[in-house]
């Protein structure tokens, strides 16, 4: 009987891994129980949490966890079955962790995360369906990963994402598409990419943007706070900045960049571009 099901297992794929929970409660988030994991190691697809280990705070069980953290461990494939555990969960985050791939089966009963938080890993590719599932989104965190391009429709579903974070990849281009649906985003941040150029376009239909990093690029060393203030239109004239051989082209930058100075104080220039600067002199 054993054995049929370990080859029933086989078949499907999906095999079982144990999961220890060091449950802790943060001051972040009012008190958050969470599930910090440890010895945590998966370096396969279609791995699958079938036991949990790991001693609970006094009075609390599996569905005051809200949170799971996979913090400075190996999961360098997205386990499967914490939902089981804890149907409560609303965040979940793998970093420092070495995770690579991703997809969309990975996330199908993760639907109610409201924060996802894949920071600091070696994620270089997402395919355009991987978040169609994640309508509850409202973070996601994909920050110093190894990104290069964005397939124009990825974050189609997230529309009630209010915080997107793709800084510190690679990214060498972004289409004015990627963000035509998350209506809701606040804050975005793509600082310290390869970005040459910005279509404006991108920023057209986000009404409730406040904060928008862009600084650390190829070419768009500029810093925005409370875009808010600027409106649409005014944002258009600001980002055409089409800088590709920042050496060679330093002096129409710097043009540019002293009209945006001259037209709107409250833009920063940053490290990035006193940098431009000193490499160009
Ligand atoms: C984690 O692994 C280390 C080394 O194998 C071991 O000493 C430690 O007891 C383990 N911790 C838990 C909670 O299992
Ligand atoms: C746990 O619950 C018991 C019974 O309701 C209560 O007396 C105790 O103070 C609780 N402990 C904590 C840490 O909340
Ligand atoms: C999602 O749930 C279904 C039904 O319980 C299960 O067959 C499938 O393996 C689950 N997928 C993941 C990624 O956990
Ligand atoms: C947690 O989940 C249980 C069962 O799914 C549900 O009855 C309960 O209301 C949930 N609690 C919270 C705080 O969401
Ligand atoms: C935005 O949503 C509409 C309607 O669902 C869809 O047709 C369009 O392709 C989406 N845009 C992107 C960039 O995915
Ligand atoms: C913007 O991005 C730069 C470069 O990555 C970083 O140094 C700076 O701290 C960011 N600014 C804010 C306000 O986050």
């Amino acid at each position: 009987m054993k054995s049929l099901v370990f080859c029933l297992l086989l078949v499907i794929g999906v095999q079982g891994i144990e999961l220890i929970c060091n449950y802790i409660t943060v001051d972040w988030k009012d008190g958050a129980y969470i599930c910090d994991a440890v010895n945590f190691t998966a370096t396969k697809r279609y791995l699958e949490v079938d036991s949990l280990h790991g001693e609970h705070i006094e009075n609390k069980t599996n569905f005051d966890v809200t949170a799971i953290r996979i913090d400075s461990q190996t999961a360098e494939y997205m386990p499967w079955g914490f939902d089981k555990f804890f149907p409560n969960m609303t965040d979940y985050a793998i970093i420092e962790s070495k995770l690579e791939k991703i997809q969309r089966s990975d996330l199908e009963n993760l639907t109610f995360l409201k924060v996802l938080s894949l920071n600091d890993n070696e994620i270089n590719q997402l395919l355009a369906d991987t978040f169609d599932d994640m309508t509850n989104l409202e973070y996601l965190s994909l920050s110093k990963n190894k990104i290069k391009e964005l397939p124009d429709n990825v974050f189609r579903a997230l529309t009630n994402l209010q915080g997107l974070y793709i800084d510190s990849n690679e990214l060498s281009e972004i289409s004015f598409k990627v963000l035509e649906n998350n209506t809701m985003l606040k804050e975005l941040a793509l600082n310290n990419n390869q970005l040459e150029y910005i279509n404006s376009e991108i920023f057209g239909h986000l009404v409730n943007l406040e904060y928008v990093n862009l600084s650390s690029n190829k070419c768009i060393g500029i810093f925005i706070t409370s875009i808010k203030h600027f409106g649409s239109a005014r944002i258009k004239e600001i980002l055409k900045l089409n800088c590709n051989n920042v050496e060679k082209k330093f002096e129409q930058c710097k043009e540019d960049y002293e009209k945006l100075r001259f037209h709107y104080n409250l833009l920063l220039l940053e490290e990035k571009n006193r940098k431009y600067k000193s490499d160009a002199g």
